[in-house]
């Protein structure tokens, strides 16, 4: 167990940093890449424990994966029909996107597997994933969701299709935004016969889309829906040669961080900003904070920009629909920004936070409290009163979810004495070096094992 303990602003968050590459845009590299055919060259790839999963599933599997440096891994792809059977089970740790993406592919296989995963991992729904693929024809079954009638959870078993048969084409409306249902359904899609169709309610982030179509996958997209063809496509993805772009969703804590601390100015470098994944920014541009991006070209097929932002008067609005969407992994963190805000801001939409590494809508009350910030929870998202009174400093139990972990450190910036966070080894799931990129932003944070 680590606990951090972060100290109130020890002045402005000033400079200019880097954040981790990009968490989703990994999986799906070395995921893509193990399956095309040849070498994949990935770049600035960052050893977060989720993508860490990934690659341990795909080696697994019989992919042979080199890590050539500290930010460059190389992937050997065997095609679509290259993968072996795992003889053990296959373990996606805390890694929702590992376990859901990998389904699509192994419903597909003439062997069968076991996925498995952590404690907050085994809570999360796959009836989402399970179900569709069935009714393609994919064999797949889960233990029976604690919590949830009805509802299955990890571990999942996938039983090999029988010899001579195949997955059938798919016309799917998810009822949810997920990239990690939709990517599932089209990774499944190109084993099936016949063609594949996914609408969503609102354009989940589109990696999956974009690196496909950029390998060679026979997928196309109208607004909300993507189509996957396979007829006439010979089966083959070519491998990929990229850097991969800054996690805009670890920007978002130091971006906040930016615009909460009076006199901060401060740079996140490299970052991608893809449309789909931008809400954070427009929300707080909608708050009165001043985000500047200076856009640099392209990385991987998806747009990056350096984004500079300073300490802001912030005013409380009313988030839902399409923005919430596109920022669904960074309502913890928006949390923080509407503490700081005058007036209230009301998070609606974001029921889907229920189903995260924590019920982060749940989780997010308990911190803001234990701050001293008055709220509400609602069934599908938050009412927060800012204050622009220090915080309490509190003791933080971040159960067991990296991004409620480090919204408490950047809330701990605001508090009147030093705030304890407990369990804070699981921000190493996406940003390893989250306490180092505070202390060199000139705070003071310290690290007990
Ligand atoms: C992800 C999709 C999102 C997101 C998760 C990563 C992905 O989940 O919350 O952190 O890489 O596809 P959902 O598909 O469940 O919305």
């Amino acid at each position: 167990m680590t606990r951090i303990i972060v100290h109130p602003a020890q002045g402005p968050l000033r400079g200019s940093v880097p954040v981790p590459s990009d968490k989703s845009i990994g999986h799906r590299a070395l995921l893509f890449g193990g399956i095309a055919d040849g070498l994949t060259r990935i770049r600035d790839f960052s050893r977060g424990e989720d993508n860490l999963s990934t690659a341990s599933a795909m080696r697994a599997m019989g992919i042979r994966i080199d890590d050539i440096s500290p930010t460059e891994v190389h992937v050997h792809g065997k095609g679509i029909f290259g993968l072996q059977a795992p003889t053990a089970d296959l373990d996606c740790g805390n890694s929702g996107t590992t376990m859901r993406l990998l389904c699509g592919v192994l419903a597909a296989q003439n062997f069968s597997s076991v996925l498995v995963g952590d404690a907050s991992l085994s809570k999360r729904p796959m009836n989402r994933i399970a179900v569709p693929l069935r009714s393609r024809g994919a064999r797949i079954t889960g233990a029976p969701h604690a919590k949830k009638e009805g509802e299955i959870t990890a571990p999942l078993r996938i039983e090999a299709l029988p010899e001579g048969t195949f997955l059938t084409g798919l016309e799917y409306e998810s009822p949810v935004s997920s990239a990690q249902v939709k990517s599932a359904m089209l990774l499944s899609g190109l084993y099936a016969h016949g063609t594949t169709y996914v609408r969503e309610p609102y354009v989940s982030r589109d990696h999956s889309e974009r690196m496909l179509q950029a390998i060679g996958a026979p997928l196309r997209t109208m607004g909300p829906i993507v189509e996957l063809d396979p007829s006439g496509w010979d089966g083959k993805l070519a491998p990929l040669d990229v850097d991969l772009p800054g996690d805009i969703s670890a920007a978002a804590f130091l971006l906040v961080a930016g615009t909460i601390i009076e006199g901060s100015e401060l740079m996140v470098r490299f970052v991608g900003t893809n449309p789909t994944r931008t809400g954070i920014l427009d929300m707080l541009r909608d708050m009165g904070a001043p985000v500047q991006l200076d856009p640099l070209g392209d990385r991987a097929g998806e747009p990056i920009a350096n984004l500079v932002v300073g300490y802001a008067g912030l005013n409380g609005r009313l988030f839902g629909g399409e923005t919430v969407a596109r920022a669904i992994d960074e309502v913890p963190i928006l949390c923080a920004l509407a503490a700081r805000a005058t007036g209230t801001t009301i998070i609606r939409d974001a029921k889907e936070l229920r189903v995260k590494e924590s019920d982060r809508i749940a989780t997010m009350a308990k911190v803001l409290r234990a701050f001293g910030v008055t709220c509400q929870e609602r069934e599908d998202g938050l009412e927060i009163e800012g204050t622009d009174k220090p915080l309490s400093a509190c003791q933080v139990n971040c159960e067991h979810d990296h991004r409620i972990a480090m919204t408490a450190a950047v809330l701990g910036l605001l508090a009147d004495g030093p705030t304890i966070i407990e369990g804070a080894e699981v921000i190493a799931t996406s940003f390893p070096k989250f306490v180092a990129t505070l202390r060199a932003l000139g705070q003071r944070v310290d690290v007990e094992e």
